[in-house]
């Protein structure tokens, strides 16, 4: 089957479907694949490049699967031929007038935009990969609109503070945002109503600023709900108090088939320095911020940078070509299980049938519900609203438990003082405090660092080694095993335990 390569026809798009990368792998699967002539030029792919991995320049719209980024405009659409496949963003939620349309025609339909949250469709997530290079390009366009240094700096003319960065939404965009701000050298906050992000904002060097609230729940989809009244208006004094703080706001926050949650208000952003800058990411979907314009950059009254761009991920055109070259190539492997350049729609698959908006003319939006689990188990319930302390979580013993297990073991005792010789009684009441006491010790280390507390109370074992050393030579047969029995595994434990803290180390350190 042919494959065609369209040359997008949206003002301002710098994308193409295919870069000669990845039209060298649909080559490899089967497919015959041609390129519009300049297609790939905004993205510095030329059509000799293409033409050198094996694919031809010519016509795209007649072949058997039109591959686009942006909805094909009427033209294009009027190009198709009977029974083609199209494959592109659609946005089918958001545009009934389009589906309309595609449902009228003889053809086939699929859009990158709704490829299910799922691990399986990972590769062929097209909203997670561009979003991964918008949340980047934010980050480079608030550098540039910042003007001033991301790291703190002392140099001999004086302290320059890092830059302090606000990120609201810690999804994909929003984390490699942070990310990208950390790597600059910014202190970076995030905040998201999903505790589970927690680790990941702090994984990445950021501060997460939970918010206090028993809306916030762990999400078992990866997108969050609306959120109510009580978390908006503790999010709110959240942000009022930042504000006057922060020298960068990034915001991402989506919900899903929703307008974008407001966030931001225009008294917040009065309340920010001069100079501060502000990157709504969601500008095009209503955006977070009030005084957000879509696609432009305003300064407010008091000198704030509102910059409200849609085209982010086209801002890096080369890689956002190839990742979503990736993405379609991805799926085209899924459509083609025998790599002989057929393509097979097996609706059976979750997947596919979640993308496809129209089949054979045949209208297929919305698509059955899928069961997605991006997230994994909530944890047992808190046992108060907001952050759990550490260790908060343990399972409770109950106080009537508790008192039977010490009264239980205070009779034992007891009872072996009582009844045991008197040379004995003495090395009892060390091993009663030596339990005691190391059960404190170890009881308050963090689990991670027990491995390596080990190994240090490991060597304390070394003297067994002493008197295991002073017996060996006792004369008697039994006395002398024993003692090399006990030195040898004495030994296996001190080593064992420095070596498994060695490897331990060298996970953390940089090659
Ligand atoms: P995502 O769904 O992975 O992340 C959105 C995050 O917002 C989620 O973690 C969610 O929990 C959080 N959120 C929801 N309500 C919130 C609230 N009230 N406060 C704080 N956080 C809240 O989405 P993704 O893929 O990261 O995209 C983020 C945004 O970036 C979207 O609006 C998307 O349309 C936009 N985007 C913009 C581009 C541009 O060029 N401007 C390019 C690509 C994406």
């Amino acid at each position: 089957m042919l494959i065609g390569v369209v040359k997008e026809s949206r003002p301002g798009e710098t994308r193409v479907a295919a870069t000669p990368a990845t039209a060298g792998q649909l080559v490899k699967l089967g497919y015959e694949v041609v390129v519009e002539p300049r297609a790939g030029a905004a993205s510095s792919f030329s059509d000799e490049a293409y033409v050198g991995a094996g694919a031809n320049i010519g016509d795209a719209l007649s072949a058997d699967i039109v591959l686009g980024v942006n909805p094909p405009s009427k033209e294009q659409l009027d190009g198709l031929r009977e029974g083609a496949t199209l494959i592109s963003l659609l946005s089918p939620a958001l545009d009934p007038a389009l589906v309309q349309d595609l449902a009228r025609r003889p053809i086939t339909a699929l859009s990158m935009d709704a490829v299910p949250r799922i691990s399986r469709a990972q590769s062929l997530d097209v909203l997670s990969s561009m979003a991964n290079i918008a949340g980047y390009r934010a980050v480079v366009e608030a550098a540039h609109e910042f003007g001033r240094f991301f790291t703190g700096q002392v140099t001999a003319a004086g302290k320059v503070p890092a830059a302090k960065v606000l990120v609201a939404g810690a999804g994909v965009a929003g984390l490699a945002a942070i990310g990208a701000a950390r790597s600059l050298g910014a202190i970076v906050r995030a905040t998201d109503p999903r505790p589970e992000v927690a680790d990941q904002v702090k994984s990445l060097g950021g501060e997460y600023l939970a918010i206090e609230s028993a809306e916030a729940e762990v999400s078992a989809t990866g997108y969050a709900k609306e959120m109510g009244h009580d978390y908006q208006a503790r999010e709110t004094e959240l942000y009022a108090e930042q504000c006057e703080d922060i020298d960068i706001i990034i915001t991402t926050a989506l919900i899903p088939g929703k307008p974008a949650p407001r966030l931001i208000t225009a008294e917040m952003v009065a309340a920010m320095q001069p100079g501060s800058v502000i990157v709504d990411m969601a500008a095009s979907n209503g955006g977070n911020v009030e005084g957000t314009v879509a696609g432009k950059r305003v300064v407010t009254a008091n000198g704030v940078s509102i910059v409200g761009y849609t085209d982010l991920a086209g801002r890096l055109p080369a890689q956002a070509s190839q990742l979503y070259g990736t993405n379609l190539v991805n799926l085209m492997k899924l459509m083609t299980p025998d790599k002989d350049g057929r393509l097979v729609l097996d609706f059976d698959d979750v997947v596919l049938r979640s993308m496809t908006v129209v089949r054979d003319g045949d209208l297929t939006w919305p698509p059955p519900p899928v069961q997605v689990s991006a997230a994994p188990a909530a944890p047992p319930a808190r046992a108060a609203a907001g952050t759990p302390a550490a260790g908060q979580d343990k399972q409770q013993i109950s106080p009537a438990k508790r008192f039977g297990a010490v009264a239980v073991i205070g009779t034992l005792l007891f009872l072996a003082a009582a009844l045991s010789p008197q040379a004995l009684l003495g090395h009892l009441t060390v091993f009663v405090l030596a339990v005691v006491v190391g059960s404190y010790v170890i009881g308050h280390v963090h689990h991670a660092l027990h491995t390596p507390l080990m190994s240090v109370t490991n060597a304390i074992s070394g003297v067994i080694v002493v008197g295991a050393l002073l017996q060996i030579g006792h004369g008697d047969t039994a006395i002398t095993s024993v003692s090399f029995v006990a030195i040898l595994l004495v030994a296996i434990n001190i080593f064992g335990g420095f070596a498994v803290t060695r490897r331990m180390l060298a996970m953390f350190s940089r090659s």
